[in-house]
């Protein structure tokens, strides 16, 4: 670590941040801690409201972060990753996700409007009927390969789908079986998702899925598949006619590929103007991104509140909760994109790191979880930040009361968590009862959408992409590398390919499962 970098960080550490309950004796303090990013919708401008208030930040801290932004040359790495440099330093790579947005280096911007092109005249001759009726998808991949598309179906595809698409992401055979079960042979497409084309998991499932077919009278099997792939080569070597392959240049991340042709079925369920919409999205937040700095600029905003909650105040984890049902899966793309991103020990140049990275990212749904484990978050030892999410419009057509009693619940858990109170009743023995008081003073965050179509969700995709390069920046790691996935999958080669043993009791349990 750098003397200036550690010097920022001593200064941080010297603070004394106040209460919430102090903090918010300031008038302005909402309007200084929340902000808009905005893009221009179908009726005038729509956006998504930042509001981190309800957290620690305040004039010193966000600016003792700004000098450590600077210190880690925050400008710099940024325009690295926009400029498209090998920014992935372990891999040589760039990262060039936002390029698919149309925020890149112009060579990069260009190849992807490329390739989108070609993904889009595949969607519509695939809907104008060039591979006979097609009414289901079954897109098969893992982790950055489905996650991706299984959040933007699960949130987008309640209005209209155009086909029936069913993701199978685990190698449990339970899962593809499902999807069988729930679509015809006859009019169903296999989509094989996979970066590298070597995914063990994947390859397996596809195998499978082809024998389905032709096990259920399809003529051509491999006519049904549709590769979405950075190793075309593997494709068509594997038996995909290269009309049906989609490739995306290998600069792309995994976890940061559904803006590629891994958003195939995004595209073939909702619609290219959908998937174009959610392109759309995430590049306003590209752009708010790229021209704001400092404490203007919000991922960057919210990654000070991240590293002042991991580094400064000891908290292991992050909790995330969607108060919309369309944003199940939200937590779970987080997971990856957060804890596979940040989930490091060493820096970029192959230093020790000087604190905590990723904290744990969990969540789930409200009102749900107030219901199962917001105790522990209002009453536990745990100081957990908590980030809520919300729609001011509906996703639902019943009665209004459903939104405003969601949305009511979302609000006033935010404000139970910083305010606390005391709900005891005098005991017989004249004593408090302290099982009811709240401690309060615990932190939260709101984003609050206006709507949650394909534009807001790609902005909020979008919006944690460059909250995780922020994190990134600050704790001086590679964000883009993976290496941590890689033994777990060589020792599983190594036991399928048989002849060697192992510890005692992983030699046990192979035994017992009659597999050595
Ligand atoms: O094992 C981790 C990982 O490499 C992820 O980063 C990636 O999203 C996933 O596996 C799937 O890889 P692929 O797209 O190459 O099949």
């Amino acid at each position: 670590m750098s003397s200036s970098i550690s010097a920022a960080w001593d200064r941080l550490r010297a603070l004394s941040p106040r209460s919430l309950r102090h903090l918010f004796e300031d008038d302005g303090r909402v309007a200084a801690l929340s902000g808009r990013i905005e893009w221009r919708g179908e009726e005038g401008p729509r956006g998504i409201l930042f509001d981190w208030s309800k957290t620690h930040l305040d004039d010193e801290l966000l600016a003792g972060f700004e000098a450590l932004a600077e210190a880690c040359d925050f400008k710099g790495k940024r325009a690295a990753l926009l400029g498209g440099e090998r920014i992935n330093v372990t891999e040589r790579r760039a990262a060039e996700h936002t390029a698919q947005r149309g925020v890149g280096a112009a060579t990069s911007v260009e190849e992807a409007e490329a390739l989108h092109e070609r993904m889009q005249l595949l969607v519509e001759a695939i809907h104008e009927g060039a591979l006979g009726e097609v009414r289901h998808l079954i897109h098969i991949g893992i982790g950055g390969s489905a996650l991706g598309p299984a959040l933007a179906l699960g949130t987008l595809s309640r209005d209209l789908s155009l086909v029936d698409v069913h993701v199978v992401s685990n190698i449990d055979g339970l899962s593809l079986e499902a999807a069988f079960a729930a679509c015809d042979p006859q009019t169903t497409l296999i989509a094989v998702a996979s970066k590298t084309f070597t995914t063990i998991e994947t390859m397996t499932n596809a195998a499978s899925a082809l024998d389905w077919l032709a096990q259920n009278g399809v003529s051509d099997p491999g006519g049904r598949v549709i590769a979405l792939t950075a190793s075309p080569e593997k494709a068509v070597e594997w038996g995909v006619d290269e009309t049906r392959v989609l490739p995306f240049p290998e600069s792309v991340g995994g976890r940061y590929s559904l803006w590629s042709s891994i958003g195939f079925p995004i595209a073939l369920a909702l619609g290219w103007d959908d998937f174009s919409a959610m392109l759309a999205g995430a590049r306003a937040v590209d752009e708010h991104f790229r021209d704001s700095d400092g404490r203007a600029n919000l991922p960057l905003r919210t990654a000070f509140a991240d590293q002042y909650y991991t580094r400064l105040r000891g908290c292991e984890t992050r909790a995330v909760f969607a108060y919309d049902e369309r944003l199940a899966l939200f937590p779970a793309y987080l997971q990856q994109l957060e804890m596979e991103s940040n989930g490091k020990s060493v820096t970029a140049d192959g230093s020790p790191v000087g604190g905590p990275t990723a904290p744990i990212t969990w969540g789930g749904v409200g009102t749900d979880g107030q219901h199962a484990v917001f105790q522990l978050l209002h009453q536990g030892t745990h100081l957990i930040p908590v980030d809520f999410i919300a729609s001011i419009a509906p996703g639902d057509a019943l009665d209004s009361a459903h939104h405003a009693i969601l949305l009511t619940n979302c609000f006033a858990q935010g404000a139970a968590l910083m305010a606390g109170g005391n709900m005891s009743v005098e005991s017989t023995n004249g004593k408090r009862d302290q099982a009811r008081s709240f401690p309060g003073d615990r932190p939260s965050a709101t984003m609050l959408c206006d709507d949650l179509d394909a534009a807001t969700l790609g902005a909020l995709i979008a919006f944690h992409e460059h909250r995780t390069f922020a994190n990134a920046v600050l704790m001086e790691i590679n964000p883009f590398d993976q290496f941590g996935v890689e033994l777990g999958k060589k020792m599983a080669n190594d036991i399928a390919k048989g002849g060697q043993t192992f510890d005692a009791s992983t030699q046990a349990l192979l035994e017992a499962a009659g597999l050595a």
